[in-house]
């Protein structure tokens, strides 16, 4: 007698979409063509092409590897010392830092820590809708919702004339309900480039201070626009208003640590007792989702924050990797220029971070990909820090051509 297989009860799932950004990766690792290029992932290229592991890392994994420790779990909020090394990175110098009303927790990557923040944040605020840039990282919007908010746009870019709309991201952070939280990118804005000046600055925290909305910054870039300092001015400036502010930070770019996922969230809360409450609820958070993080990224950016020799030596590859962005930021304008005498290509040197947004439509996306191999991603973001000498002139070839 034949027996029937039963039908699979998973049967009805269907194919999810490739994500936006890595599936371009997977997209890229498909194809076989000697000379592809990818610009679509947000990672650091040296001017070889090759992701670089850093001197001050390798010191700091050789010192590990000289002094073997045992695995054992750690806390759930992470490494005590990596913590405190990245809430002194990051709030040293504001009074909040002084007076102990900052929490820092260890969490897998700056996605990690937006996950984290918005899982408590939907456990305590579940009425608040969240407010994130138009256009921002394809993973902010998704995240959000996965964790069961509401995601709106406000206005940030302007497509006719490649920069901020400035006018019309106030115009609707002033119409945002009282509670709700506004993700904002507290330096080179993923995937524009394209940063509020200071006094910009300035009066979206006095709107957010005076409507009584809970400000989300996302760090993942610092070091690549400005200094350190420079580009985590935002986040201080936020610390020392006052407000019940959530930051999101990483290392993944700056270390070059990319698989380590690590990153932190940190809460600048009313008082130290408020900032111990947050912190036990927090943990709650990351123990019913991970338990606790993994050690490895934690003890190396550890090791290097907090030698003196190390840190320094980590600053100048800091700057060395952001000296070559700026300089294929201009190099690849002034190509493009040469090809297309009749456009601005400004945009390029105005824009800071990893990314540049082109401009590009997705048939144009499609064409660099089908007939030079270059991939990047549908809405005409590319990754600037993968452009190098080697192969700039073949990307400013056929970004003329498509445009
Ligand atoms: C990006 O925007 O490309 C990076 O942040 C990598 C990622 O996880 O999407």
């Amino acid at each position: 007698m034949k027996t029937s297989t039963p039908a699979s009860l998973l049967a009805a799932i269907t194919m999810a979409p490739r994500d936006p950004i890595l599936g371009i990766t997977e997209a890229y690792n498909r194809s076989t063509h000697p000379a592809k290029i990818n610009l679509g992932v947000g990672v650091y290229y040296d001017d070889q092409g090759k992701v670089p592991l850093l001197q001050c890392v390798r010191q700091a994994e050789a010192d590990l590897l000289q002094h073997p420790k045992p695995h054992t779990y750690l806390p759930i909020e992470g490494l005590a010392a990596y913590n405190n090394a990245v809430r002194r990175q990051l709030f040293d110098g504001t009074r909040a830092f002084d007076e102990q009303r900052v929490i820092t927790l260890q969490t897998a990557g700056g996605t990690g820590a937006l996950k984290v923040g918005a899982d408590f944040l939907q456990r305590f605020f579940p009425d608040a809708q969240v407010w994130i840039s138009d256009p921002s990282w394809e993973n902010h919007a998704a995240l959000f919702e996965a964790a069961g908010f509401t995601v709106n746009a406000y206005p940030y870019y302007d497509a006719a004339r490649n920069d901020l709309n400035f006018p019309a991201m106030l115009a609707t952070l002033e119409q945002i309900p009282a509670g709700d939280i506004v993700l904002l990118h507290a330096c080179c804005h993923n995937p524009t480039g394209l940063d509020l000046d200071d006094s910009q600055w300035q009066q979206v925290l006095e709107i957010i201070t005076r409507r009584r909305l809970i400000p989300f910054l996302d760090m993942a870039y610092q070091g690549f626009g400005g200094s350190l300092a420079e580009d985590g001015k935002v986040v201080q400036r936020f610390a020392d208003s006052g407000l019940t502010v959530f930051v999101s930070s990483t290392f993944s770019k700056s270390f070059s640590l990319y698989s380590e996922r690590i990153g932190a969230l940190s809460v600048v809360s009313a008082s130290p007792d408020e900032a111990a409450r947050l912190l036990s609820q927090l943990k709650r958070t990351i123990r019913t989702n991970y338990s606790s993080p993994p050690g490895h990224g934690a003890a190396i950016v550890a090791a290097v924050l907090g030698s003196d020799q190390l840190r320094a030596l980590w600053e100048q590859e800091l700057a060395q990797m952001r000296e070559r962005i700026t300089g294929m930021r201009q190099q690849l304008r002034a190509r493009l220029q040469q090809h297309l005498p009749a456009r601005d290509f400004s945009f390029l040197t105005r824009q800071a971070g990893l990314f540049s947004y082109t401009g590009l439509q997705p048939e144009q996306v499609t064409r660099l990909r089908e007939e030079f191999e270059i991939h990047t991603l549908g809405t005409g973001r590319i990754c600037v820090a993968a452009v190098n000498s080697g192969n700039l002139d073949t990307i400013a070839t056929a970004l003329a051509r498509v445009m």
